[in-house]
Order: structure tokens, then sequence, then C-alpha cells
């Protein structure tokens, strides 16, 4: 029997009842609730001085183990290549790629020592699952310390266009890193067709699809596999979880101020991959073309702020408050505020709870890996009487709750257009839509992406051996 070891940048929070905010940690957690076994990762703090020491801590079947990083490293891994690099590149937005020789140095030293760190708690028969564009150097450097076992990656945002990857200098470094690791997923096929067009394209390398499960890749002298395996989430969980919070406390007091009027609903951390500026413009041109809706309509944008220490966040950040201000200035009246924009997070239930009291979800963002709000929201619905999916054509998810209302997220006209679609829509086609999404979600929830996974690096249904907890 193998231990599974996870290993990610961010590691959910150990105290807390919940993970952070963000797909990654919600997603892994439910995961690994269940197989047991370890989660190695940051910590989240950062070390004014001193050396970080790894601290272990037990919670059910998991083993946290956390590190801290020091202020270089922090700087050149996290908020240098991995936040100011990375990040824009594989969302599309090469206009805010930054690049600084010395801080990917820094990325590939931090995973260089991370991996040193990881080592000593390794067992020969351990499945080790890395995540996301923090670790991609992960197995490259647990091999040149003579690591054997299985490695696997798992890619939570998305694989860029050559033509967009070919703008950050140490491309082909990073793909041929990737091509150490044994099994490589992504969320979704145009993800992966991404990933081996470059491989054919750039790296001169062989892709070999197979007609069920992954491709087979041959590049930088290696042999490995890739395929999609988008990431789900418990649907029935949330369900629960909506019901119990409707009727609590907050959900009832918040529907209170609503008086009635209608609910469009986001939540999304502050990131402007999220495409919240032109949400904002498109609800307000709702309420310029349809008269009718103001003051009948409420829109909520949760958002709490992420990487608030870096330009682009801040920058964004002032550009959304800039943009409320001028929308709940122009349509605000004594009794009713336009755009409640609200900075902070909140329990799952809460959200899942405000879900559920909403007409419309409104997902819109500009380049997302799979976004798993799409997918907790239509989770949270009353199957008699749900509310409607508004969902950007450029979320992940959008390949699979094709019962979404789909939305260019740069189409103001066209997202305006879908909000009083989703408002007005009739409730047996809210059904209709919301049966054939909530099919799909079940079908393939978190466990079945992570058994495909772990199927797939333990080498196929018939060698796979079960998890076991410690
Ligand atoms: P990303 O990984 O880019 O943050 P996802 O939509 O995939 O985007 O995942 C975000 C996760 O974080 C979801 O599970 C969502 O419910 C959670 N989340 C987002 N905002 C908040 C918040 N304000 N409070 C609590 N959880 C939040
Ligand atoms: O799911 C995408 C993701 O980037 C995760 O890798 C990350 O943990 C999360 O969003 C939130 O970002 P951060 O860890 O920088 O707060």
């Amino acid at each position: 029997m193998s231990r599974l070891i996870i290993v990610s940048n961010r590691v959910a929070p150990i105290s807390e009842g919940g993970p952070a905010a963000g797909g990654l940690a919600v997603g892994v957690y439910d995961a690994l609730k269940e197989t047991g076994g370890m989660w190695f990762g940051w910590s989240g703090d950062v070390l004014a001085s001193g050396q970080p020491q790894i601290q272990l801590e037990e919670r059910g079947p998991v083993t946290f183990a956390t590190i801290g990083l020091v202020r270089r490293d922090y700087d050149q891994y996290y908020r240098g290549f991995s936040n100011a690099t990375l990040w824009p590149a594989f969302h599309y937005r090469a206009d805010l790629i930054q690049y600084d020789r010395h801080d990917f140095e820094g990325y590939w030293r931090v995973n260089e020592w991370l991996a040193q760190q990881l080592v000593p708690l390794l067992r020969e028969d351990d499945v080790i699952w890395v995540h996301d564009y923090h670790l991609i150097p992960f197995a490259q450097a647990l091999r040149a310390q003579g690591v054997k076992n299985r490695i696997g990656f798992f890619l939570h945002i998305p694989f860029p266009a050559s033509q967009v990857l070919l703008a950050v200098p140490p491309h082909r470094l990073l793909v041929e890193a990737l091509c150490s690791f044994d099994l490589l997923g992504f969320q979704t096929e145009p993800d992966l067709r991404a990933f081996c067009d470059y491989v054919v394209n750039e790296a001169h390398g062989e892709v070999e699809h197979a007609a069920k499960g992954p491709s087979t890749i041959r590049a930088f002298e290696r042999t490995l596999r890739a395929a999609a395996y988008p990431i789900g989430i418990y649907p029935d969980e949330i369900a629960q979880l909506a019901k119990a919070g409707a009727r609590g406390k907050l959900v009832r007091t918040m529907k209170a101020t609503l008086h009635e009027r209608k609910l469009i609903m986001s939540v999304d951390r502050l990131d402007y991959s999220k495409g919240l500026v032109e949400r904002f413009r498109a609800f307000e041109r709702l309420l310029d073309h349809a008269p009718a809706y103001r003051n009948n309509v409420s829109f909520v944008q949760i958002a709490p702020p992420t990487r608030a220490d870096m330009h682009a966040y801040q920058d964004i950040r002032l550009q959304l408050e800039g943009e409320s201000g001028r929308i709940n200035g122009r349509f605000a009246e004594l009794d009713w505020t336009p755009i409640r924009y609200i900075h902070r997070q909140y329990e799952r239930q809460v959200l899942a709870a405000l879900f559920r009291e909403s007409h419309v979800g409104y997902v819109t963002p500009l380049r997302d890996g799979m976004n798993l709000v799409a997918k907790e929201y239509v989770s949270a619905q009353d199957p008699d009487d749900p509310g409607v999916l508004v969902l950007s054509c450029f979320a992940g998810a959008a390949q699979e709750l094709e019962g979404a209302l789909i939305v260019n997220p740069i189409d103001i006209d066209g997202m305006a257009e879908a909000l009083a679609t989703g408002l007005a829509m009739p409730a047996a086609e809210r059904r209709a839509r919301y049966r054939d999404m909530i099919a799909q979600l079940r079908e393939n929830n978190v466990s079945v992406w992570r058994d495909n996974f772990l199927r797939d690096l333990q080498g196929g249904g018939e060698k796979r051996r079960a998890m076991r907890a410690k």
C-alpha cells in the first residue's frame, strides 16, 4: 500500500476550520481528507531571520509538513517568478509579464531547497503528487537527489498557447523540467493541446495520443504521459452546507436587506484574471439598458484581496474601487446600493447559502484553469427553484457546464444581455439547465478527479494500489 504525498506551495490552514480561499487548497483538501497522507508545502510565514524548520502536525488522517520562507526566497520564488512572471503568462496577460533573471534563479533554488527538505520524510513506496506552477522544477530536483518514486504533476491554472509561453525567457527549461514528471495533469483538453503543441513544435518531441487514457510524450530524452483531469468538488456536500447556511442569522439578515429584490452573486479572489472590471461594467450596462432593474436587483461581489504586496494587485484593487464607486454613484438610491463590494473571506457555509439565495451566479474570469466557484454555485441551488449560472467561455468549467449561459467576458453588451436573460428565465428552463449541470458535477466529483489521476500515475488500473493513511 502506497502513502500519498501532496506537495504544493499553498497548504490549507491547519488550525482553522476550513481551507484558504483558492481552488488548489479547497480541491486538494477535499481529495486528501479521504485517502490521508502527507501534505508538504509553505507554511505561509515569511521569516525575517533564522533558518526555516519543518513543522509537523497531524490532523485526522493527514500529516501537514510545512516550512516558512526567508524574505529573499519569498520575494524571488513566490512574488517574483511564480506570480509576476508565470501567473500572468499562463493567464494570457502578456502585457503584465515581468521577468527578472535573479527571480528565476531564486525560483529554481527554492524548488531545489524544498525538495531537499522533503527527501528525509519520504519512504520508498510513497506516491508523490505535486501541484501547480510554483513547483514546475520539483521532480527534476527530487530526481537529482536520487528519488525514484512515482511523481505526478497537476496544473491548476491554464497552460498557455506556445506563442504566449515563448514570452517567458526560460520557457524551454520549464517544459524540460515538466518532462521529469511521470504524469502531467491539466484542467482541460485545450490546456493539454497547448502543452502538446509546444512539445511538438518548439521542443521537437513526439506526442502519441491513446484512444483512451493519457497521451505518451517523448521529449528531452524522457518518456512521460499527460492527460486532462478536470478538478471537481463534492456537490452534495455543498448542497447540504447551502441548506444549513440559509437558516443562519447572517444570511437571513442579509436576505432581509434585499427587500425582495433579485440577487446577482459573485465570489472571487481579487485577481486581475477574474474579469471584475468588465463584470462591473456589464452590470452597469444592464442598469443602463433595462431601467426596470434599477432598484430591483442587487449585485454582491465578494472579493478577498490576494497577493496584496504586488503592484498588479494594488492596481486592480484601486481600479475596482473606482468602478464600484462610480457605478454606485450613478445609480444608488437612498434605500438601494447597486453593487455591494466586499473584501473579506466567509465560511464555506455562508457562501453556499448566498449562492442558493441568489437568482444569478456571475462568474466571468478572463482566464481560469477551472473555477470552482462556478461548480459550487450550481451545487448550492435549490433543485426546485435554481438560479442561473452566467459563465465565461474562458473558465475551464465552461468545458463541462453546458447548462450555463456562456459569455465572452470582454463582451460587455453580451454579458449584460446574459444577466437580463438569467434574471428573467422561466423556472422550467432553469430546472432543466440545473439538472444537466448537477448530473455532470456528480459524475466528475473530486474523488473521481483524484482517483483517475492516481490510477494513471501508478501505471494503469491493474497495477493500482490503494492509498493508505500513513
Ligand atoms: P482560484 O483558485 O483562482 O482562487 P477557484 O474559483 O477555483 O479560483 O477557487 C476559489 C475557492 O476559494 C473556492 O472554493 C471559493 O469558494 C473559495 N473562496 C473564494 N473567495 C472566498 C471568500 N471570500 N471566502 C471564502 N472562500 C472563498
Ligand atoms: O488555484 C490556483 C491558485 O493559484 C493556487 O495555486 C493558489 O494557491 C491559489 O490560486 C491562491 O493564490 P495564493 O496561493 O497565491 O494565495
